[in-house]
């Protein structure tokens, strides 16, 4: 884990004072680094028979992405606004200072489909919950939700509002 670790950059005062932001690039062009992110976030999720990893733009579709191919799933990218043709369904969620909207294809997930939801960064949990709500609306059977970087001290899980698993490979 020291090794990945080793692979975030942090980087003070970005995007605006006060914030260090967690720059994940070194990590994903070591390919090393990569793959065994990939196992470590992947490794929880093998009993579960998952079907699909729905991953949330953007930087939850390289995540996404790879644990749907580890672990043989579908994948389902969870847009940001006017990205996908209709019909779309919607959820709108705060953020910080506004709002944002996550869409999906309304058919883009079977009935009763078991799905992982993935992000990079679980920061004050907004965007993890609208995910696990539009799976809901979508039909979706969600198993749990990973993440490879929480930042604990934003308190974002006790927006999770849920029993199900979420795991954070790293925690700052
Ligand atoms: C970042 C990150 C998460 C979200 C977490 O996304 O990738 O999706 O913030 O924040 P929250 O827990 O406070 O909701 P960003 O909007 O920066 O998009 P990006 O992945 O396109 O860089
Ligand atoms: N997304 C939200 N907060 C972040 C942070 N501090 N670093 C990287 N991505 C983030």
């Amino acid at each position: 884990m020291k090794q990945i670790e080793a692979l975030i950059r942090a980087v003070p005062d970005f995007p605006k004072l006060g914030v260090v932001f967690r720059d994940i690039t070194p990590l994903l062009a070591d390919a090393g680094g990569f793959a065994r992110c990939i196992d470590a976030m992947a490794e929880p999720w093998q009993g579960s028979s998952v079907q699909a990893v729905c991953g949330i733009e953007s930087r939850g579709f390289i995540f996404g992405a790879a644990l749907a191919q580890k672990l043989h799933a579908g994948f389902v990218p969870l847009r940001k606004p006017n990205k996908l043709p209709p019909p779309v369904i919607a959820v709108d969620y705060a953020l910080e200072y506004g709002t944002d909207r996550l869409e999906a294809r309304s058919d883009a997930l079977k009935p009763g489909e078991r799905v992982l939801l993935v992000d990079d960064v679980l920061a004050t949990g907004g965007t993890l919950a609208a995910g696990r709500t539009l799976i809901g609306k979508l039909g979706g059977v969600l198993v749990g939700a990973s993440v490879l970087i929480e930042l604990a001290a934003l308190q974002g899980r006790s927006r999770w509002h849920s029993d199900l698993p979420l795991q954070a490979l790293l925690q700052y």
